[in-house]
């Protein structure tokens, strides 16, 4: 069975990241397969996020996503088919890393919020469920 359709809610983990913190303010640094648990292929974030909007309705097959409340905060429910949690981000030196095959959604966005997203591949519009349903009968497959 692929790994993707193996994975649990309980694949995805919170990360504290290291702070180098004096009087002038923190700096927090990323770095491949160490404190982000992949190989990062593409970054970008999430910013201007109207009040009430919410994004990110989707699974992945095989990317993998390393999630920070760089600023702000918001909401990351995850969901594998059979179980469901909400994980709330609100500090920048807090990442969240999400496996592949997982149903999220990002909710409850704090005005001027940014969320930065550390991606394991390229955009590819392939790798999306962006169908719920599509989602878990694939998900749910294996149990079949
Ligand atoms: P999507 O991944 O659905 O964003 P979210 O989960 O935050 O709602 O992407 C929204 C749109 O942006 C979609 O049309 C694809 C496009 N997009 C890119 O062109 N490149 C990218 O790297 C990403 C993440 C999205």
């Amino acid at each position: 069975m692929v790994e993707e359709l193996k994975h649990t809610i309980y694949n995805c983990n919170i990360v504290h990241l290291p702070k180098v913190h004096n009087r002038a303010g923190n700096i927090t640094a990323l770095e491949n397969n160490i404190t982000v648990p992949f190989e990062v292929k593409r970054v970008y974030y999430l910013y201007d996020i109207p009040g009430g909007e919410d994004r990110g309705g989707h699974s992945h097959k095989e990317l993998q996503q390393f999630i920070i409340a760089v600023s702000g905060a918001f909401d990351v429910v995850l969901d594998d088919g059979i179980n469901k949690k909400v994980v709330y981000l609100d500090r920048p030196y807090i990442g969240l890393h999400i496996v592949s095959g997982i149903w999220r959604e990002l909710l409850n966005f704090s005005s001027g919020s940014v969320c930065l997203v550390l991606a394991s591949q390229k955009y590819d519009e392939k790798d999306y469920f962006r169908s719920k349903k599509l989602y878990l009968k694939w998900k749910l497959s294996r149990y079949l």
